[in-house]
């Protein structure tokens, strides 16, 4: 399929996705194999919502990936494995090899009873395996929901819950920099109050010693050798359900954003192609966890779709040293590189002596996802990785939006450094004011909105349609709300500003105040909590807490340890607050609401302008917390 060529060509392509959607969508559509064609391209209404694409088509979104490559790619490269410990060897799987070693895998899905329908939790390192699975759980019609494997056992298990998962796949232990982490451990935990499950598929990663319960527990490659790898695949409708990835929301537990087989399918695809201007013969470099959107979008299913040669990291940024990125990059000739800005300030610190070791001159294109990108970090990315020769692609989109909505295309769109720039054909951006009213024209700022469906949007939130109905799609009415504040520039180029509702973003990983709150609640002397994002040179976001004791004597730095430990096993090590400040009281209005502008200003340190405050309950408990006394 052809790619967008220039920048004219664009602007034509996004008329004629505004001006005729179905056509335009229906082209993008025809390069996949289908079973059946669609009888219809697109019905929907965003009141239910309820968003149906390719009406009545049928496609196994892993031929997709896999079959339809055999031809002409079967002996290229479609993954190379870079391990956490650069003396370990890292291993290259070709199309074939992976087309078998997911028929096999789907094969053993099947002899632990899986079907269609049900749902697969996946909860393991970053190693083939877990694309493996992924792509057999697509190939079977089971649903997979992955799990990032930092997550807590309460997480894991509130997760499996919330979807009734019956299998789950997972490893011994793990790898991450010098760290190894047992896992089964985990798992064993989780699976106390995880009735549905009834089988757990463990991979040997680390060899170290686990144990395995009777009747549930199997090895991966003992499994492996009981069945052979022909698995013709599930034939499935354009609206099956794909996948459930959990993502945080304001309020409440994290919520399963469900993405459907054709829709994604053709968006991930036509993302990845165009924003990265994937080429042929390019290595493909995203640095992210599947464990998370941008894994699942652009490691797995983009970049197979594309037909791409794309590398999965185990590691971290850091280990052995800070010039790991660089290292792979020059051993695997990396063209296209996509990473956080989080990752481009933690090195950022280690200067230059770091990457002058590599020879980066195979890179043409520098991704930026999952927060926004400030402008320091961005020119040290520009110059001193792409050597002011790379396009940055500064991607905005969502676990909610499947794919990138928001950003140049490589090579193509005028580059302005923090914005995302353009949004892609068939993408209709619009910002609102508080009223939902559209804000028309440039040089203007407001809540960023969806007014038109895409392919890849979200169809529901598991088990809870009421619930996505509410989140994305009734503060204005007839829209998608991204949860974004955003600035259209005079050249109409979009700038993303940040969130603007109760979500955190945490060195790119998405976290609800909320989540956080109840979490350190957990903690038996604590009564209440109050959280809040604050700016944080690497992280981005840093985690504020203001807690309230049973008693206030109790407060010590022992504490705030203990209240560490246990957010870590409510959520994980990335809930942890960077600063938890003990407090007799929140600012409360007389209808029990928290001022939380107030808390984001003291943990900011600015005090200066804290408005109208005299709506408060107590004014006098600002006046305490600025002072930090207590
Ligand atoms: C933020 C990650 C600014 C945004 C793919 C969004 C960004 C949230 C950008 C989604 C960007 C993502 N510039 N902000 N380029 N990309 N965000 O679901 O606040 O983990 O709403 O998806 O990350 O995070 P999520």
């Amino acid at each position: 399929m052809d790619k967008i060529n220039s920048f004219s060509e664009y602007q034509e392509q996004y008329k004629k996705s505004v001006d005729n959607p179905d056509a335009f969508w229906s082209e993008q559509a025809s390069t996949f194999l289908w079973k059946k064609k669609w009888d219809r391209v697109l019905d929907w209404e965003f009141k239910t919502p309820s968003v149906n694409w390719f009406i009545n088509g049928k496609l196994n979104i892993t031929e997709n990936c896999l079959d339809r490559h055999l031809d002409t790619k079967a002996d290229k490269t479609a993954i190379i494995w870079e391990p956490n410990n650069p003396d370990e060897k890292h291993k290259e799987i070709t199309y074939k090899e992976l087309h078998e070693k997911v028929c096999r895998f789907s094969n053993v899905l099947k002899a632990n009873g899986a079907k269609k329908g049900d749902r697969i939790c996946l909860y393991m390192p970053m190693v083939p395996e877990l694309a493996i699975a992924t792509l057999a759980c697509a190939r079977i019609g089971a649903i997979h929901s992955v799990v990032f494997a930092g997550f807590s056992a309460k997480a894991l298990s509130d997760r499996i819950n919330d979807a009734d998962c019956n299998i789950l796949v997972t490893s011994d232990g793990l790898y991450r920099g010098k760290k190894q982490m047992c896992l089964k451990d985990i798992v064993d935990d989780a699976l106390q109050t995880c009735p549905t499950i009834n089988s757990c598929i463990v991979l040997q990663r680390t060899g170290q010693q686990i144990t395995m319960k009777d009747g549930r527990d199997s090895w991966w490659h003992e499994e492996d050798e009981l069945v052979n790898s022909i698995c013709d695949a599930e034939i499935m409708d354009s609206e099956d359900p794909l996948f459930v990835l959990y993502t945080s929301g304001s309020t409440g537990k994290p919520k399963g954003v469900q993405h459907h087989c054709g829709g994604y399918m053709v968006y991930a695809e036509y993302s990845f192609r165009n924003v990265f201007q994937y080429n042929e013969d390019d290595v493909y470099w995203c640095t992210a966890d599947i464990g998370w959107i941008t894994g699942h979008t652009y490691i797995v299913y983009g970049p197979l779709l594309a037909g791409s040669t794309t590398i999965m990291f185990e590691g971290v940024p850091t280990y052995p040293d800070a010039g790991r990125f660089w290292e792979v990059c020059e051993k695997f000739k990396v063209n296209l590189f996509y990473t956080a800005p989080t990752a481009i300030r933690a090195l950022q610190v280690y200067g230059t002596e770091f990457i002058d070791k590599y020879d980066l001159s195979s890179l043409k294109t520098l991704g930026s996802v999952g927060e926004p990108i400030n402008e320091e970090a961005w020119d040290w990315y520009y110059k001193n990785i792409g050597k002011e020769n790379c396009w940055i692609v500064d991607t905005w989109w969502q676990t909610e939006t499947g794919g990138i909505m928001i950003s140049p295309l490589a090579h193509i769109t005028k580059m302005k450094p923090t914005f995302a720039a353009l949004p892609l054909p068939g993408i209709q951006p619009c910002l609102v004011d508080p009223d939902g009213k559209e804000i028309l024209g440039n040089d203007v700022q407001g809540n960023l909105c969806i007014k038109y469906p895409w392919p890849s949007m979200i169809r529901t939130t598991y088990g809870d349609h009421e619930r996505c109905k509410q989140v994305y799609f009734s503060t204005y009415p007839g829209m998608y709300f991204t949860g974004d504040g955003c600035r259209r520039d005079e050249d109409g180029f979009y700038r993303i500003t940040g969130r603007v509702d109760d979500v955190i973003n945490v060195s790119g990983h998405r976290m609800g105040t909320a989540e956080v709150e109840n979490g350190i609640n957990e903690h038996s002397r604590v009564v209440e909590s109050a959280v809040v994002g604050f700016p944080h040179e690497i992280k981005g976001q840093g985690i504020y807490a203001y807690v309230i004791l049973e008693d206030i004597n109790a407060a010590s730095d022992n504490l705030r340890k203990e209240i560490l430990s246990t957010i870590t096993k409510e959520i994980g090590p990335i809930a942890k607050p960077d600063k938890i400040q003990f407090v007799s009281g929140l600012p409360k209005t007389r209808s029990g609401k928290i001022m939380r502008r107030i808390l984001r200003k003291v943990a900011e340190g600015d005090t200066s302008s804290l408005g109208d405050t005299s709506t408060l309950l107590d004014p006098s408990i600002v006046a305490e917390i600025i002072e930090g006394k207590v």
